[in-house]
């Protein structure tokens, strides 16, 4: 999988070995090696562009993995958005409400977006968790760069279009031939060399398209050929995110995903063609390690009076 990058040249790196754009790449990799190391896998979740879907894949994915027996930290690096610590925070208060018993990841949003905060929430949250769940902010900063170092498995969810594509590298929509690496895919390749250079492990690297309507299925095949191209460029794997539903975003709100829904009481069908892309998500993956399935959670205690869970499942209904 892993391509030895030693001599591949790159918008941030030239053969002189200067490198142009922010951060040095060993600058990082030498922070990284002088903390302790992680017990847990690390996937992030990352892309310079927003609204791809990063913290719906993040929230998708610690659930699962939660669902799966797993102890799962997930760290929320965006703190001005603070989606994935947001919606994890309602998940709280919907087990609380309903009294329903969901796999619960630890969490938190680093409000001071730096390394020393970052591997104290780790400490904080649960030094031997099995998976830690980093989710980007939607621009390059020295945060999203560490994280893209850290990432034993990095994923990158795109929409299907060629601007989304141009995040990655420069591809001639007529020609369909690649140019140059853009700055993001440069910067991976960078942080990818440098780990292989620092005896870190390789980064598998998933580009997921996201939010993919039935209807696009026409255009899609243009789309495939053309991230074919800059795979191999670039040494990524292709692959699925979730389609477009509005079921996903509605959920979100309530911190919830379809495999929740068989654990709420008087609970709504889940839908099997979503459950079957969530596992799709997760098995794209390709992660190991100890995982029961169904792990048993304990149900937190109601506190909510019968007018206000009323009220909450009525919202949840409307949702669905
Ligand atoms: N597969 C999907 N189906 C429907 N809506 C989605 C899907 N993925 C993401 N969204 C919605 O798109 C918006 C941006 O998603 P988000 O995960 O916040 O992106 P990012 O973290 O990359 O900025 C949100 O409103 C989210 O609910
Ligand atoms: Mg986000």
């Amino acid at each position: 999988m892993w391509k030895d990058l030693e001599h591949s040249e790159g918008g941030g790196e030239p053969l002189s070995g200067a490198w142009t754009d922010g951060e040095h790449p060993k600058v990082i990799l030498a922070e990284m090696a002088s903390r302790p190391a992680l017990a847990g896998h690390v996937i992030a979740f990352a892309n310079e562009k927003g609204g791809v879907g990063k913290s719906t894949l993040a929230f998708h994915c610690a659930v699962a993995l939660a669902h799966a027996g797993h102890r799962v930290i997930a760290l929320d690096l965006d703190w001005r958005q603070s989606t994935l610590d947001r919606s994890l925070s309602f998940r709280e208060g919907t087990a609380r409400v309903l009294g329903a018993a969901l796999p619960m990841p630890a969490h938190a949003v680093l409000t001071k977006p730096c390394t020393a905060q970052l591997y104290q929430e780790i400490a904080r949250l649960d030094a031997r968790a099995d998976y830690i769940v980093l989710d980007a902010p939607g621009a390059d900063c020295p945060i999203f760069r560490r994280a893209v170092a850290m990432a034993d498995t990095l994923v990158t969810p795109i929409n299907a279009s060629f601007i989304d594509l141009q995040v990655l590298g420069q591809i001639d929509p007529i020609t369909g031939r690649p140019g140059q690496s853009s700055c993001f895919g440069a910067m991976v390749a960078g942080l990818r060399r440098e780990r292989h250079r620092s005896g870190f492990g390789p980064i598998d690297w998933l580009v997921a398209k996201n939010r993919v309507r039935q209807t696009e299925r026409r255009q899609i095949g243009r789309i495939d050929t053309a991230l074919a191209t800059l795979a191999e460029q670039q040494d990524f794997r292709i692959g699925r995110g979730l389609t477009e539903r509005v079921a996903y975003r509605e959920l979100l709100q309530f911190g919830l995903t379809h495999l929740d829904l068989p654990l709420l009481p008087e609970n709504a069908r889940a839908n099997k063609s979503t459950l079957t892309e969530i596992d799709g998500l997760l098995k794209q993956l390709a992660l190991d390690g100890p995982g029961a399935l169904c792990v048993s959670t304990a149900a937190p205690q109601v506190r909510s009076s019968p007018r206000v869970r009323a009220a909450y499942r009525e919202a949840l209904a409307a949702a669905l």
